[in-house]
């Protein structure tokens, strides 16, 4: 059995080696994508303080976003390419940290307790595979420590899951 330990860091990077290295550990041997996803937004959800939402959605079609593994409340299930925070993170293929989702035009609300997110693409060969979501009840709550530090969470995933996606 696999027991998250509770991360006792001093600042955010040294919070994220810590938490990488129990995703690492996690994750090793495994494969599966669905099965990594539902353990990393678990992990994710159970170490990081001030979420209120965590988890995955995948390109399956061309264009189109389709929910994955998550924690939190019940989600949109589909996201066009180019539409919310996580379509424009797919368009840009590049992280993107909303300090402020009232003033990102075309956020999409899942939970209207959510106030800042954080969305990393998941990259394999050039081609964007789907985001990885973090949200906040929080304004502001995700800095730049943040996207470094869920960036290399999904690579984590993305190098364990190779076989699946
Ligand atoms: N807020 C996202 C939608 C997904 S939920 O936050 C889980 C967006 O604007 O793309």
């Amino acid at each position: 059995m696999f027991a998250a330990r509770t991360i006792e860091a001093s600042d955010k990077p040294a919070f994220y080696d810590e938490l990488c290295s129990q995703l690492s550990g996690l994750l090793h041997g495994e494969s599966d994508a669905i099965a990594n996803a539902a353990n990393t937004s678990a992990l994710i959800f159970q170490t990081l303080p001030g979420l209120n939402w965590a988890g995955f959605y995948f390109l399956k079609e061309p264009g189109e976003l389709v929910l994955g593994p998550f924690q939190g409340k019940p989600a949109c299930v589909r996201i066009a390419v180019g539409r919310g925070v996580c379509g424009a993170a797919v368009a840009r293929k590049e992280p993107l940290v909303v300090e402020d989702v009232y003033a990102f035009p075309g956020h999409i609300f899942c939970d209207g307790d959510s106030r800042s997110e954080l969305v990393v693409p998941l990259i394999r060969d050039g081609a964007v595979l789907g985001v990885l979501d973090l949200d906040s009840p929080t304004t502001g709550r995700f800095d730049n420590d943040d996207r470094a530090g869920i960036e290399r969470i999904g690579q984590i995933y993305m190098a364990a899951s190779s076989s699946a996606l």
